[in-house]
């Protein structure tokens, strides 16, 4: 049997490719594998976000390149596919800087992938159009389903923000019809999936055709997939502060099924660098939104994306940011120090800050979310979580799960509550994971 390789970075949106594609060369008759040595088909599905990330692929590329070689010379044949938003951004330049790529295929055509393939035995193939049909109409199944799983309702981004790639890799923003969605939910249901992360480059930003053709918005949408059988948890990511609207914020207070996390991302707390930014709303819009949402749901977990050292940035700019953190009490966030990207307005700009001001900005930044995280993390310890039971763990008799807040843990069951929501006493926190103990009355049933 062929095998297929599929290695993905970055953002959900590309995890959600990813195994989509697996599902395409699947139909096709190749089987996953782990082990790049084996593969006949390898897909790097890559990310354009930051420079550290773009560059990540010509180093793998190059390993591929000796890999392919040595296949070769035991007469076997390797099918080397970029995809992902580096592919739309650089298209046939991958193939010039390393010609052992034999495809290049964007987020929106991979659906083609198996023609593509057999095209690339005659000569290298781009593919990065957006194509008139629309790719999920063209997909086979999905397999290879677990307890929780991505679900892309809304791709693309109009935003513009400063720093950005995403609104020229992925396009202008587009939303699936609430039919198309409720569809391949109640498919993700009937394979066992229990929990549904919708997912979009601006996901509150959804407004699906719905029956009667007109927009549905996302907390409609929340409530639509609520109700379908099997469903027990419902998540979003990611969404922007000025797409959130009250429909959104009353969802957190009435739907149960919609867990209380929140990604929101906030990049500063500096009005000046917001704007310079193009983020279009100020540090204090963001408090209150936060506010409202709390309210709605108290215990909700917050996070955040934040980036140090936009160009212009200064130490008071950076005090605000820090400032905003203090305020709000991110109980998770994820930090980068800006990385100018071709063609986005930001890169144009000479008042870049020294790296050694950014590095110095980025640890004091994390320095303060981690404490808070693991503050966090140590107030669940005596706890009991609902848990939703993905995989084994790390250990033999264990399994992992997630609780409603997005914590990560571990403790001693049989695999037979995977797929399970169980309830588990927080007996530690760990580095990256807490353990727990499955109560009495779950063990027994
Ligand atoms: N659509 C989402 C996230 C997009 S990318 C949103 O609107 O927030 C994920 C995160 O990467 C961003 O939130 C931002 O914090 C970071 N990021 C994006 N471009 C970047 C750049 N040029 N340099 C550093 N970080 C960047
Ligand atoms: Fe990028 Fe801004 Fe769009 Fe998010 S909202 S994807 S950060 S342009
Ligand atoms: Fe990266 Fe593209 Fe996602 S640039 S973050 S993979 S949308």
């Amino acid at each position: 049997m062929k095998k297929a390789y599929v290695k993905s970075y970055g953002c959900q949106m590309n995890a959600y490719d990813a195994a989509r594609m697996a599902d395409v060369l699947g139909a096709e008759g190749f089987s996953a594998t782990d082990s790049v040595e084996e593969a006949d088909v390898v897909v790097l599905n890559t990310c354009h976000i930051r420079e550290k990330a773009a560059e990540k692929v010509y180093s793998e590329l190059g390993r591929l390149r000796v890999l392919k070689g040595e296949r070769k010379a035991r007469g076997l044949d390797t099918r080397i596919v970029v995809a992902g938003c580096v592919a739309q951004a650089e298209g046939a330049e991958i193939q010039a800087r390393q010609p052992a790529v034999d495809v290049v295929v964007g987020p929106q055509s991979y659906h083609r992938l198996p023609e593509l393939l057999a095209r690339s035995r005659e000569r290298r193939v781009v593919d990065t159009e957006f194509p008139v049909e629309d790719k999920f109409d063209h997909l086979p199944a999905r397999r290879g389903l677990g307890a929780s799983a991505f679900l892309t309702v809304q791709e693309g981004c109009d935003k513009f923000c400063a720093f950005c790639v995403v609104p020229y890799t992925r396009g202008a923003e587009v939303s699936r019809p609430v039919a198309a969605v409720l569809a391949e939910a109640g498919k993700l249901a009937a394979g066992g999936v229990r929990e549904v992360t919708l997912i979009g480059q601006n996901v509150n930003a959804y407004h699906g055709a719905g029956a009667d053709g007109a927009a549905t918005g996302l907390a409609d949408l929340v409530r639509a997939v609520a109700a379908i059988p099997g469903i027990a948890r419902i998540r979003y990511t990611t969404s922007h502060p000025n797409d959130f609207d009250d429909a959104l914020v009353r969802a957190h207070a009435e739907v149960p099924a919609l867990m209380p996390y929140l990604h929101l991302p906030v990049q500063s707390g500096s009005d000046r660098i917001l704007a310079a930014m193009n983020r279009r709303h100020t540090a204090d819009a963001y408090r209150r939104l936060i506010d409202q949402v709390r309210a709605a749901r108290p215990d909700i977990a917050l996070s955040s994306d934040f980036i140090v050292g936009f160009p212009g940035e200064t130490d008071a700019d950076f005090a605000e940011t820090l400032r905003l953190v203090r305020d709000i009490g991110f109980e998770s966030a994820f930090s980068f120090k800006y990385s100018p990207r071709p063609g986005t307005p930001a890169a144009e700009r000479a008042d870049g800050v020294p790296e050694s001001v950014m590095s110095a900005r980025l640890a004091e930044l994390q320095g303060l979310l981690d404490a808070r995280r693991h503050a966090y993390q140590r107030a669940a310890v005596g706890q009991v979580f609902d848990v939703l039971v993905e995989k084994r763990g790390r250990h033999p008799g264990q399994v992992a799960g997630k609780t409603p807040h997005l914590l990560a843990v571990q403790f001693d069951a049989p695999a037979h509550h995977i797929g399970q929501v169980v309830p588990v006493r927080i007996t530690e926190a760990g580095a990256n994971s807490l353990f727990g103990a499955l109560l009495p009355e779950a063990a027994a049933a």
